[in-house]
C-alpha cells in the first residue's frame, strides 16, 4: 500500500474549489507513454498549471500500471527539476469500470480515480460509485462518478445516441455515494468523429464542418440543482484542423474527424466544470509530427527524430489548452 501523498502527488478536492471559484478548469490530460507525460509536465511547468494525469484502463493494458505509476512519481521529479517548487500533479485512473481495479489504483498511489458506471442501471450505478467512495476515502483519494451516456465507444461501450445527464438525477446520485465531482453528457463524445457529417452546417468560406452546440441547458440545469459541485466534462478534444490536414496531407485517411469547438469548452471552463478531458488532441498532434517527419525524411530511423518533434508538437498543443482554452495557467 503506497498513498498518493508519499509520491507528491495532490488529490483534486481543494484544486477543483479554487478552479470553480475562479472560473477555471483543471486540464486532465491521458498519457500512454514517456513522451506525451514530458510534454505534460513541461507544459504545467511552464505555465504554473495544475494538471491532472490520466491513466485509462487502455493505457494499463499498453504500458503497464506499474510502470506508469511509477512515471508519475517521476513526474513530480522532473516537475521539481524543471523550476515548479509546488507541482500541483493529480494521478487519476480514468474510466475506471470496477470496484477491483479502483482498489488496487488506490492501493498503488493514485490520488483519485473515476468509477464509471454510467452505462448501468441507475441503482447498480450508485451502489459501485457508493462502493468505490467508501473505500478511496479511507485514504483521502478523491472519487468521480458518471451520470448520462456519451455518444460513441465509452469504456469499451458502443452507444449511438447520447443520453444527456437527468438534472433531476444528481442530487439524489451525489449524496448517496459521497463522489468528489460528476461527468455529465451534454453532447461531447470520445474520439476524433464527435459528430456525423449530417448532424453539422459547413462553414461557407473555409468548407469545413460546424458541429451542433452543446446542450448548455443541461449543465445550467445540473448546476442550479447543485450548486458549486466540481462537474466533468468528458471527449472534450476540440480536434484540431490543421492536424488533421497534416495527416491526410502525408499518407493519412482521417474522415470527417470534427470536435467540440475551443470557444464552447471556454464557456464551460468558466462555470462549475472544474476537470475537462483531452485525449485525441494529443494523439493528432503527436501522429500528425512523426507522419511529416517521415514522409520529408524517409532515410531517418532514429525514433528520437520523428518522436522529438511529436513531443513538442503535442507540448505546444497544452499550452494552447492550458493558456487559451482553460484559464488554468498561473493557479499552481
Ligand atoms: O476515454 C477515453 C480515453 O481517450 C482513453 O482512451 O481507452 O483508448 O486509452 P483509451
Ligand atoms: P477525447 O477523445 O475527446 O480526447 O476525450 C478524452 C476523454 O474523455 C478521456 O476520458
Ligand atoms: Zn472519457
Amino acid at each position: 500500500m503506497v498513498n498518493f501523498k508519499e509520491l507528491g502527488l495532490v488529490n483534486t478536492r481543494e484544486m477543483f474549489k479554487k478552479a470553480i471559484n475562479g472560473g477555471y478548469a483543471i486540464p486532465a490530460f491521458n498519457f500512454n507513454n514517456m513522451e506525451q507525460l514530458q510534454a505534460i509536465i513541461q507544459a504545467a511547468a511552464e505555465t504554473k498549471s495544475p494538471v491532472i494525469l490520466q491513466v485509462s484502463k487502455g493505457a494499463r493494458n499498453y504500458a503497464n500500471q506499474t510502470l506508469l505509476r511509477y512515471m508519475a512519481e517521476g513526474a513530480v521529479a522532473y516537475a521539481k527539476e524543471l523550476g515548479w517548487e509546488n507541482p500541483q500533479i493529480v494521478l487519476h485512473l480514468d474510466h475506471g469500470d470496477s470496484f477491483e481495479l479502483c482498489k488496487s489504483c488506490v492501493d498503488m498511489g493514485f490520488s483519485s480515480v473515476m468509477i464509471d458506471g454510467s452505462h448501468l442501471p441507475y441503482d447498480e450505478n450508485v451502489a459501485l460509485t457508493k462502493k468505490v467512495v467508501e473505500y478511496a476515502h479511507q485514504f483521502d483519494v478523491t472519487v468521480e462518478g458518471e451520470l448520462g451516456v456519451l455518444a460513441g465507444v465509452e469504456d469499451e461501450v458502443q452507444s449511438d445516441h447520447h443520453t444527456y445527464t437527468r438534472p433531476e438525477e444528481v442530487v439524489d446520485f451525489t449524496t448517496k455515494t459521497g463522489c468528489d465531482s460528476l461527468a455529465i453528457s451534454i453532447g461531447t463524445s470520445h474520439g476524433a468523429n464527435k459528430f456525423k457529417p449530417e448532424q453539422c452546417t459547413r462553414d461557407a468560406k473555409t468548407g469545413r464542418l460546424v458541429p451542433p452546440p452543446l446542450a448548455f441547458d443541461v449543465l445550467d440545469g445540473v448546476m442550479e440543482q447543485l450548486p458549486g459541485f466540481p462537474i466533468v466534462l468528458h471527449g472534450s478534444s476540440s480536434v484540431p484542423q490543421e492536424e488533421v490536414e497534416t495527416i491526410n496531407k502525408y499518407g493519412g485517411a482521417l474522415v470527417d474527424a470534427i470536435g467540440i469547438p475551443e470557444e464552447q469548452l471556454r464557456k464551460a471552463a468558466k462555470s462549475a466544470v472544474c476537470k475537462i478531458n483531452i485525449d485525441s488532441d494529443s494523439r493528432l498532434a503527436m501522429t500528425a509530427a512523426i507522419r511529416e517527419v517521415l514522409a520529408l525524411k524517409p532515410a531517418e530511423f532514429d525514433p528520437r527524430k520523428y518522436l522529438g518533434p511529436a513531443r513538442d508538437n503535442m507540448k505546444k498543443l497544452y499550452i494552447h489548452k492550458i493558456k487559451d482554452v482553460l484559464g488554468s495557467d498561473g493557479k499552481a
